[in-house]
């Protein structure tokens, strides 16, 4: 195959300059995570292994980001459009091997000058600081490849590296092609490359299918390298996950495990206490001040952000929740809610959307609020339903307090003063307003407005 030169793309190539491309392979079929759903869109703490992939290639701030896509291509294009606009997609229809696929990745581009990179979709943990050490080795040492390497325990199945005379590395062997000795090789090639992209362009052009599998092998570039005398190095890492991929769902758990393991390490040198970091799940994209305690069994996903000395679980799952200094929420589950500061919420509370709690808010065992805007210190200590509701500061609803936003067709809102008291039991028909400072006896049924000074709606 041919890269046509449609426009020029160019980078200085000594150290400190840019990157001309990262090319993402993702076009494999991915069959053994038995999934509907593309391989690499399964998630690792909450962000596609795609978008792990395109954030590492970020960090080297590459003139272009290109995606290749295969199989589920429609999927991959629409969730590339959502979480990296910015990237280029390729098509690679036929899955003809690695070195097909990155002409394809190229072939948008069309001449490329400088520095090429190739990651692969489905390594989530390789970082961006990795790549941009790589490229720094690559510049350092004048290589015309660097490879990202790592001894391994079991180098079954990977590509193992064939070191020359001189320590550079040779040739790289697929494991289906490897000899008895070359198997022995416990040195393995991760698929992750820096590339000078005039040997890249050469080393594709020169490629044959005449292997084991009848495919286009990136990794034959490497040999080509060594016949036109320039000089391939090894980038030897010892953190194994970062060239780890992931083939089925066992080890996407493990993967999964690995990178919270990851996360909570960071949120614990940051200050925070966490007291069973296995069963604490922090997404990426949570922000927690210190002297924050995650009690075990504690799960925050999304934009949820908690500040300081708040402290969260046991066993609490909170989704896009903000939660102020100081507040307790004990084994209860958030989603799209604030809570304020020293806000105290359950045991066994749910805060659905549009939950709002100001400072001070007491929300206690088998609450459930929904568009629910409840003022400072005001409590709802022991059960109840609100919804579509706003209550005033200080206001209290007493244990089986419901506030029945919904009659069959519609939803209503209901206004509940400040200084207000709410009897056990009572109903709240909406919509209807409860005045400041009002009082409702227990046991009402309450369907109109109630004054200022206290009535019974049942006299
Ligand atoms: C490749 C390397 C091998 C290395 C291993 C690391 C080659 C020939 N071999 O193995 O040395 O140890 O990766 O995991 O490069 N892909 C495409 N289009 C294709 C083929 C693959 O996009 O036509 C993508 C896959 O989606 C995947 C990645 O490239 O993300 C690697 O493909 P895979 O088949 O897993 O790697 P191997 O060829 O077995
Ligand atoms: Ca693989």
């Amino acid at each position: 195959m041919t890269v046509t030169a449609s426009d020029d793309v160019t980078t200085n190539g000594e150290a400190g300059g840019g990157v001309a491309a990262v090319v993402v392979l993702a076009a494999g079929a991915g069959t053994r995570m038995k999934s509907s759903r593309s391989k690499v869109l399964h998630e690792v703490a909450g962000r596609s292994m795609l978008s792990w992939a395109v954030d590492a290639a970020e960090q080297v701030e590459p003139e272009h980001l290109v995606v290749v896509v295969g199989h589920q291509r429609e999927q991959v294009e629409e969730h590339l459009r959502e979480v990296a606009p910015a990237v280029i997609t390729a098509v690679q229809d036929q899955q003809n091997g690695t070195g097909h696929a990155v002409m394809c990745g190229l072939a948008p581009l069309g001449e490329v000058t400088g520095t090429v990179i190739v990651t692969y979709g489905d390594v989530p943990l390789l970082s961006g600081e990795t790549l941009v050490a790589m490229v720094g080795e690559h510049r350092r040492a004048g290589h015309a490849v660097t490879v990202l390497t790592a001894r391994v325990p079991d180098p079954t199945g990977y590509g193992r590296i064939v070191r020359g005379d001189d320590g550079g590395i040779a040739r790289i062997v697929e494991h289906k092609d490897a000899s008895e000795a070359e198997r022995a090789i416990d040195e393995i090639n991760s698929g992750i490359y820096v590339f000078d992209a005039d040997i890249l362009h050469d080393g594709l052009a020169s490629l044959g299918t005449d292997n084991a599998q009848g495919e286009l092998y990136l990794t034959d570039v490497i040999g080509h390298a060594n016949s036109v005398g320039r000089r391939v190095g090894a980038y030897v890492t010892d953190d194994l996950w970062q060239t780890e991929g992931v083939n089925n769902r066992l080890q996407l758990a493990r993967m999964g495990a690995e990178m919270n393991r990851r996360i909570g390490e960071k949120w614990m040198l940051a200050g925070v206490t966490i007291i069973d970091p296995a069963t604490t799940w922090i997404e990426d994209s949570v922000d927690i001040a210190p002297d924050v305690t995650l009690m075990p069994g504690t799960h925050l996903h999304g934009a949820t952000s908690i500040a300081t000395g708040a402290v969260i679980g046991p066993d609490t799952s909170l989704k896009d929740v903000e939660v102020g200094e100081e507040a307790t929420i004990t084994r209860s589950q958030g989603l799209l809610a604030t809570v304020g500061a020293r806000c105290q919420v359950g045991p066994y509370a749910y805060l659905r959307p549009g939950t709002e709690l100001a400072a001070d808010v007491r929300i206690g065992p088998f609450v459930e609020t929904k568009r629910a805007v409840i003022g400072r210190g005001a409590s709802i200590a022991h059960q109840g339903y609100v919804g579509d509701v706003e209550i005033g500061a200080r206001t209290r609803l007493s244990a089986g307090t419901i506030v029945a936003n919904d009659d069959g067709e519609t939803r209503h809102s209901t206004t509940i003063g400040a200084d207000a008291f709410v009897g056990a039991n009572s109903v709240l028909v909406a919509p209807v307003s409860v005045a400041d400072g009002a009082h409702v006896a227990a046991g009402s049924i309450v369907t109109e407005d109630v004054a200022p000074q206290g009535s019974d709606p049942r006299s």
